[in-house]
Formats: structure tokens, sequence, C-alpha cells
């Protein structure tokens, strides 16, 4: 299968100036594909393009939209409106951790809106083009904490649950239009996500942070084949465990004990 010709000419990559985005920028510009690449921090974008502009001789996009404003996703769309965007990777998000009803509502609320009601509406808006074009792809970004309830990660672990369901419905409904939907949940992955959760020790939980280039790696191989892929060997060892030995109900108080014991507490 040539891979430019199936996903070509562009990807949309949200956020794509750190972390796992960036790296599908990265891994996609080396297949050839043209890219599209947003995120707030322009300056990011616009080093990453130049970059890959020059190692590649791809030609690639940078907007500026924060996805939480208002009018957003009009922007992006009328942005993008000449360009056929072949391959979406809805991957921008937050997290928020700790006690859910301690927390900022607005801030919770705006984790809903990045990590499920955004790729939402992106599948829509450029998964109409692409059954209608009856080519392309979609990558959606869950997480290993979407598998199951995770306390003291209520709202994001939810969040990421919703992408797996959504997204492995989509891969059923979008195939016979020859669009491939796969769903990635990454386990802890070393990114600036994982780096701010400061007052967490990872090292007190059963979890390695996996680095970045073999997760999306793992993406992009599923993409064509598999509904939904957790990156890393643990990580699906974990989830067989998980999902055919242990009551979810008993995972859940796992994840909160660990969690609890993880957290660095200051007073
Ligand atoms: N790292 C992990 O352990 C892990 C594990 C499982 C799943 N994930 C998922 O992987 C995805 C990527 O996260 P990451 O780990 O790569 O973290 P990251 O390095 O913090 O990247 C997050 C990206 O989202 C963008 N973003 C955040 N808010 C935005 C907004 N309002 N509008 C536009 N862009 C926004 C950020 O760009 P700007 O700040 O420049 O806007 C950045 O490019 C997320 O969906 C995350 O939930 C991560």
């Amino acid at each position: 299968m040539d891979f430019k010709l199936k996903y070509g000419d562009y990807a949309l990559i949200t956020g794509a100036s750190s972390g796992i985005g960036k790296e599908f920028a990265e891994q996609l510009a080396s297949k050839g594909l043209n890219l599209i690449l947003v995120a707030r921090r322009k300056n990011r974008l616009d080093e990453l393009a130049t970059s890959l502009h020059q190692k590649h001789k791809i030609k690639v996009k940078t907007i500026r939209i924060d996805l939480l404003k208002s009018g957003a996703l009009d922007e992006l769309v009328d942005a993008t409106k000449d360009l056929e965007i072949g391959l979406l990777i809805p991957n921008a998000g937050m997290e928020t951790h700790g006690n859910f009803v301690e927390n900022s509502l607005q801030t919770e609320t705006d984790v809903q809106k990045l990590n499920t009601q955004i790729p939402m509406q992106l599948a829509h808006l450029f998964g109409a083009k692409m059954k209608s074009r009856k080519k392309g792809g979609i990558i959606f970004i869950s997480s290993t904490f979407g598998h199951q309830s995770v306390p003291f990660f209520a709202n994001y672990a939810a969040s990421k649950a919703y992408i797996l369901s959504f997204g492995q419905a989509l891969n059923y409904e979008l195939k016979q239009y020859n669009v491939d939907v796969t769903v990635l949940s990454p386990g802890l992955t070393k990114t600036e996500m994982a780096i701010n959760m400061t007052d967490i020790d990872f090292k007190k939980m059963p979890i390695t942070a996996m680095e970045v280039t073999p997760v999306v790696r793992k993406a992009i191989n599923a993409l064509g084949k598999r509904q939904a892929v957790i990156s890393g060997t643990w990580n699906n060892t974990m989830d067989i465990m998980g999902k055919f030995m242990t009551p979810r109900w008993v995972l859940t108080n796992m994840f909160g004990f660990l969690i609890n014991r993880a957290t660095i507490k200051n007073n």
C-alpha cells in the first residue's frame, strides 16, 4: 500500500508543537506527506515546519489556534479549505488530576471539550470529506487510562474512554468507504504532559514511561489494520490482565490506591 497515495495529500495534526503530535509530524514527513500543524505555540510549529521542509522537501502549513476558543473550528476549516486532508490526527489534549471536586470546574470543562468534543467535531468535518472521496484515515489518541475508571484522573480517564469507544465505532462505520480509523492508547509517555505532573511519583506505580518514537510508530503501523492499539508490551500485558482476570470495580480501586500512594502531598 502506498501510504502517501492513501493518506495524502495533507495530514492535519492538532497539538503538533510538542510530544506525541510533534513525533507524528516527524514520522509522517518521512513518509512524504504534506502537513498542517496546529497548536497555540506558533514559534514551535514554525521551527518544526522549517526543519521538516528542509529535510523531506514536503509542504508544511502552520496554524496558530487555541482549540478551546469559540469559533476555533470555523477558523481551522477556513484556513484549510483549499487543501486535501487525507489524514486527521486530533491529538491535542490536556489532563487534570487530583480530587475532582476540588479542581476548577472551568479546567475540567476544558479537558472534556479539548479531549472529546473537539476530536469528535474534527472527525465529523474532515471525515465527511474523506467519505465522499472514498479514501483517508483518522488516528485518535486515547490512553491506557481510558480502558478503566481511574480515581484522581476521573474526568481525564473518562474523556479517553469516550475517544476509545467513539473511534472504534467510527472504524466500523467508515471502513466501507475506504476510510481507516485507528485509536492509539499510549501508556505513560515522555512528553511535557507527563513531565509536568510533578506531584505524582510514577516510580511508585507499576508503569514505565515510553519514548514517543515507538508509541507513534505503533499507531502509524496499525492504521488500516487495527481498530485500536496500545503502545508497549507492558501496557498490553496490564490491559489483558485487567480485562480478563479482574472485575472492573477491582481495577478502579487498585488505580485509586496506586495513584493516591504515588501523589506527593504538600501538607
Ligand atoms: N504523555 C502521556 O503520558 C500520554 C498518555 C496517554 C495519552 N496521551 C495523550 O496524547 C496526546 C498528546 O499529549 P502529549 O503527551 O504529547 O502532551 P504535550 O506534549 O503536552 O502535547 C499537548 C499538545 O496539545 C496542544 N494543546 C494543548 N491545549 C491546546 C489548545 N487549547 N489548543 C490547541 N492546542 C492545544 C499543545 O500545544 P500548545 O501548548 O502549543 O497549544 C501540545 O502540542 C493528548 O491527547 C494526551 O492526552 C498522553
